[in-house]
């Protein structure tokens, strides 16, 4: 069984977080909601677990607790923040609300430089701090390790039972060498190997595959998007022809980008790939509207249909493949006043209806992003597909304010391949979430040589975001906003004027729609 790490999630908006930076260390991590019991953990046969934050305080109501038995399963634990205080409240210690929120950057002075959670770092550290309540008693056979200026417990163990407390977020970036406390807790003590790897997926993930299969056939739709190319990619790797791929052309992609799909997937990759083009029926259907909710309504109806009428071209398969993420599938945990469990993604429209009986495969669904980009570009897909910035199911017709025409798509098209062109070769391109521009349907008087011109508006869209739910504006150089400006004015027709949006999310969204 692979080595690793489980994290019972109690409600913190870091858990994702501390299952990232426990991959990162080349361990496998699962979340798993804080009240599994201690059976089921036994059976993953886990290396080490660790407990999670949370808004809740131990001694309220209703507070999520642990199984207690996963104290007594010999497994080296961690507890975080709220995590280390369970640990003190099951085991006999003491917590109580502090008198104020200890919230922010700290230091933190190493008291027992032997404590193996803190080898090869020195005696004092910068990290970050947010909790309310407070440790007061250490368990019997715990002691402090490390002290901050508001905690005589900032850290703790119980180092035979191997038992550990953090008070302050080693999982964050504003813990700059928490990464290091988290590679001494899965390698030095709980004496994981390095064993996950995106190579050594593969392996795994085709294994699996073949035996779900067998020898049936299993279609996939192509979104050219990164998940659904690399999922296209190992399942062709792990069954071949079995895979058909379908990728509908809805009349509202970026430029070159049906073309990019059919030479990677068809040229390079050989999959069997059934390319439909179906832009005239989307166009057609948006004639005339304007109410961005309809556009979207009339585009996910076509969707269905084109795509229910290619599986039939397709002949019989029984699996559908999807290329869910390990995000799409943790069970966010249900605490009261726990913002992170309203955080839901509004864009993963209801999929594909009942009717259409596939089962489903899913040989992403426990990786996360940067990890998916890692298989990618290890299965030999190409660094524009792996790395590209995120782009909405709808597409341009989400960019184009008003109807939707082939003659505004064209206009569109044109601006967004200058504005990607220009951020790939500023070296923003893939820094940035997202850069795009968006077509406003607002005539404007302008001069162009001797001529006054009346012609439409380009807004450049470029913002920084962890996951879409909220995000800033990018302070792109302006010599960079010159040439976007000059070069979309001069070499689209059409266009006359560009702005700059400068709005963050919230209060704006990402798309302008
Ligand atoms: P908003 O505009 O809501 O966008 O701030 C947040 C993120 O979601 C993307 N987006 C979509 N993705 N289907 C998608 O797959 C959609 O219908 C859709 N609408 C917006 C958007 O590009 C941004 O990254």
């Amino acid at each position: 069984m692979l080595e690793q790490i489980i994290i019972l999630d109690f409600g913190s908006q870091y858990t994702q977080v501390i299952a990232r930076r426990v991959r990162e260390c080349n361990v496998y991590s699962q979340i798993l909601r804080y009240d599994t019991p201690a059976t089921e953990i036994a059976r993953l046969k886990p290396s080490g677990i660790i407990l999670s934050g949370g808004p809740s305080s131990v001694y309220t109501k209703g507070a999520p607790l642990p199984d207690k038995n996963i104290f007594n399963l010999g497994v080296p634990i961690l507890g975080i923040c709220f995590g280390v205080q369970l640990l003190a409240q099951f085991l006999g210690g003491k917590v109580e609300k502090g008198l104020k929120r200890e919230y922010g950057k700290g230091t933190l002075r190493v008291t027992d430089s032997y404590c193996p959670l803190f080898a090869n770092l020195p005696e004092t550290l910068q990290v970050w701090n947010s909790h309310g309540d407070k440790l007061t008693k250490l368990p019997r056979d715990f002691k402090s390790v490390a002290v901050t200026e508001n905690s005589e417990f900032a850290a703790i163990e119980n180092r035979e039972r191997k038992f550990f407390g953090l008070q302050f977020h080693p999982e964050v970036a504003h813990t700059p060498r928490g990464k290091e406390i988290i590679v001494n807790f899965v390698q030095n003590i709980c004496g994981c190997g390095k064993s996950w790897t995106m190579r050594n997926y593969i392996e795994q993930a085709v294994d699996e595959i073949r035996a779900q299969v067998g020898s049936e056939r299993v279609i996939l739709g192509l979104s050219g998007g990164v998940d659904s190319s690399v999922a296209a990619a190992l399942l062709h790797k792990a069954i071949g022809d079995q895979l058909t791929c379908i990728f509908v052309n809805n009349g509202l992609l970026r430029a070159r980008e049906a073309e990019v799909v059919q030479e990677v997937f068809g040229k390079h990759f050989k999959l069997k790939l059934q390319y439909e083009d179906a832009s005239k029926l989307f166009l057609k259907g948006l004639k005339g509207i304007t109410d961005p909710e309809r556009k979207r309504k009339i585009i996910g109806k076509t969707f269905i249909e084109v795509f229910q009428a290619a599986t039939k071209r397709a002949g019989k398969a029984k699996f559908l493949a999807q290329g869910t993420l390990y995000p799409d599938v943790i069970e966010s945990v249900p605490i009261a006043g726990n913002p992170a469990a309203l955080i839901k993604s509004h864009h993963n429209v209801g999929g594909l209806p009942k009717k259409m009986k596939f089962e489903l495969v899913e040989p992403l669904k426990c990786l996360f992003k940067d990890e998916v980009r890692e298989l990618g570009l290890e299965l030999g897909l190409p660094r524009e597909i792996v790395l590209r910035q995120p782009f909405p199911g709808p597409g341009l017709a989400v960019r184009i304010l008003g109807e939707v025409s082939p003659s505004r798509c064209e206009i569109l098209r044109n601006a967004d391949a200058i504005v990607v062109e220009e951020m790939k070769s500023s070296g923003l391109y893939y820094k940035i979430w997202q850069s795009f521009a968006v077509l406003l349907p607002v005539r404007s008087v302008g001069v162009m040589g001797d001529e006054r011109t009346y012609d439409y508006t380009i807004a450049i869209r470029a913002v920084e975001s962890q996951d879409g739910m909220t995000a800033d504006w990018v302070k792109l150089p302006y010599d960079l906003l010159e040439k976007l400006a000059s070069r979309i004015i001069n070499e689209v027709k059409g266009v006359n004027r560009c702005v700059f949006d400068i709005t963050s999310k919230p209060p704006g969204t990402i798309e302008w729609e």
